[in-house]
């Protein structure tokens, strides 16, 4: 694992960006898998930002989402559909044929599942996956305990994992108890990940991840076993690390 360290937000969500709009020159037909969360949202500002300029065109690029809550209606702003097209889709060129996010409101959403995995297969995983890490180590919406070879499934969400989000929303109790969400089997078929990781409430997460044991109890540890993984971390979420380093 390749690890970018950096001193502010801005500089994280400056350094992702240029790495994705590296990777989208090398190939316009970039399969890109893309997540949520308050983490990535400056990576998708410079994106836009750069869009705007004439730097970058997304017009064949393919994206696949990691995750979507269930029963959300996609109208409702906290829908990772909403969120998408607010912080990213909307401002750029995408094309909706190629945009892709799992349905938290399908009828059966075990044929869901098989659709994302399918949908997955189809285009033999991202060129280039982007992750968060939750504090519990989830990625994705896998949460502790999910086993290393999930395909897409239905999670529970963690009490914790609710309690993070509910900053989203009005009141805890409106968000949702579940999600669908890529597997960890999903997530390694990438070709490339690039995790990205802000602030002092992600240092044992980033310190479990670098320094712990590789186990299902701790998902983003799956990640030591890919071989092309690129975090971009600021020093408040590398204090642990180096703690223990001293
Ligand atoms: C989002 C996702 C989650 C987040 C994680 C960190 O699609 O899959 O794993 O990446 O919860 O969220 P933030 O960035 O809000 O700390």
């Amino acid at each position: 694992m390749e690890l970018i360290k950096v001193e502010s937000y801005s500089e994280l969500s400056e350094i992702a960006a240029d790495f994705i709009i590296k990777r989208i020159k090398q190939n316009p037909h970039l399969v890109l898998g893309l997540a949520t969360g308050g983490t990535p949202k400056g990576t998708y500002q410079q994106l836009i930002q750069q869009y705007k300029q004439g730097n970058v065109s997304f017009q064949n690029v393919k994206t696949i989402n990691l995750d979507e809550y269930v029963g959300l209606p996609t109208s409702n702003p906290n829908s990772y559909r909403s969120y998408m097209n607010e912080n990213l889709f909307n401002h750029t060129d995408f094309q909706l044929s190629n945009i892709h996010l799992p349905n938290g409101n399908a009828l059966n959403m075990e044929e869901e599942c098989k659709r994302y995995d399918s949908l997955l297969e189809e285009v033999k995983g991202a060129d280039l996956q982007i992750l968060g890490i939750g504090r519990n180590g989830h990625i994705g919406f896998n949460e502790p305990g999910t086993p290393f070879q999930t395909k897409t499934h239905i999670v529970t969400l963690a009490d914790s994992t609710r309690k993070a989000n509910a900053r989203f929303f009005d009141h805890i109790d409106e968000v949702p108890t579940h999600a669908i969400t890529m597997g960890i089997q999903s997530i390694l078929s990438s070709d490339e990940i690039l995790l990205l990781a802000f602030g002092e409430d992600k240092s044992e997460a980033l310190y479990q991840l670098l320094n712990g044991a590789i186990h299902e109890d701790f998902p983003a540890s799956a990640l030591r076993t890919h071989k092309h993984v690129t975090i971009v971390v600021d020093s408040h979420a590398l204090s642990k690390v180096f703690i223990s380093s001293n």
